[in-house]
């Protein structure tokens, strides 16, 4: 928790008045909203955002964050997200929250991609299963699709409500089982060719700027070479 605290309070310090975010969704950014918050209220700042799941929408209006959209901004100048996974080549595994594809989205979208995670998250290479987001309309085909290219699925299931975890966008979240991610890159272009594929929870080290690890006592700052 106070490895999170330090990455989400340092993440904090880039945000500047008049700012337009690309809001990332899970516990992390959950932090670094209601530090902004005490931030924009102390300083009355006006900060505008894009959110990338109802979770940070919500935690976003709370904290005094001027909820925007694509059409109004479709370029931001700073995306703040966490992640699950991340290798030493900066590449990650994000969908932990099953938010991945619209994640994705604002990470693209935005000038500059800051990823905020406690140590826990850095792995030599990736290696745990990768969250697909599918039309449930597709989920038979693309599962056997995934199957072909080595993948394991396992349909994820939610809590709270019996049967499968539905996404803010309607959609299944898979988690597919690939052991260690060798080629990110390629797994994560050959995932979204499956026709019924949404997106996939791959983010390569060329979309990250750079990661604030969170440490016990500190931070350390990780940026692509
Ligand atoms: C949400 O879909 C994820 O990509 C999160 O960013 C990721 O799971 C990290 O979450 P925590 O900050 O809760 O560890």
């Amino acid at each position: 928790m106070k490895a999170k605290l330090n990455c989400a309070k340092e993440a904090v310090k880039l945000v500047e008045d008049g700012m337009i975010l690309g809001i990332g969704s899970g516990s992390t950014v959950e932090l670094f909203l209601k530090e902004l918050g005490k931030r924009i209220r102390s300083e009355e700042l006006e900060i505008y955002g894009v959110p990338s799941s109802y979770q940070s929408h919500i935690v976003a209006v709370e904290n005094g964050i001027r909820v925007v959209d694509l059409i109004q901004f479709p370029e931001l100048d700073l995306c703040i997200d966490g992640a699950d996974q991340i290798d030493s080549s900066l590449n990650c595994i994000k969908g932990g929250g099953g938010a991945l594809t619209r994640e994705k989205i604002v990470a693209s979208a935005s000038k500059r991609f800051v990823i905020i995670a406690d140590e826990s998250k850095l792995v030599e290479k990736l290696s745990m299963p990768v969250p697909v987001e599918v039309m449930a309309f597709a989920y038979g085909f693309v599962a056997k699709e995934i199957e072909k290219i080595g993948g394991s699925c396992n349909l994820r299931i939610g809590s709270g409500k019996v049967g499968p975890v539905v996404s803010d966008n309607g959609n299944f979240i898979v988690d597919c089982d690939f052991g260690i991610v060798e080629n990110p890159k390629e797994l994560e272009v050959k995932l979204n060719l499956i026709p019924g594929v949404v997106e996939n929870g791959i983010f390569c080290s060329s979309m990250v700027d750079r990661v604030i690890v969170g440490t016990e006592d500190g931070v350390r700052i990780l940026e692509r070479l």
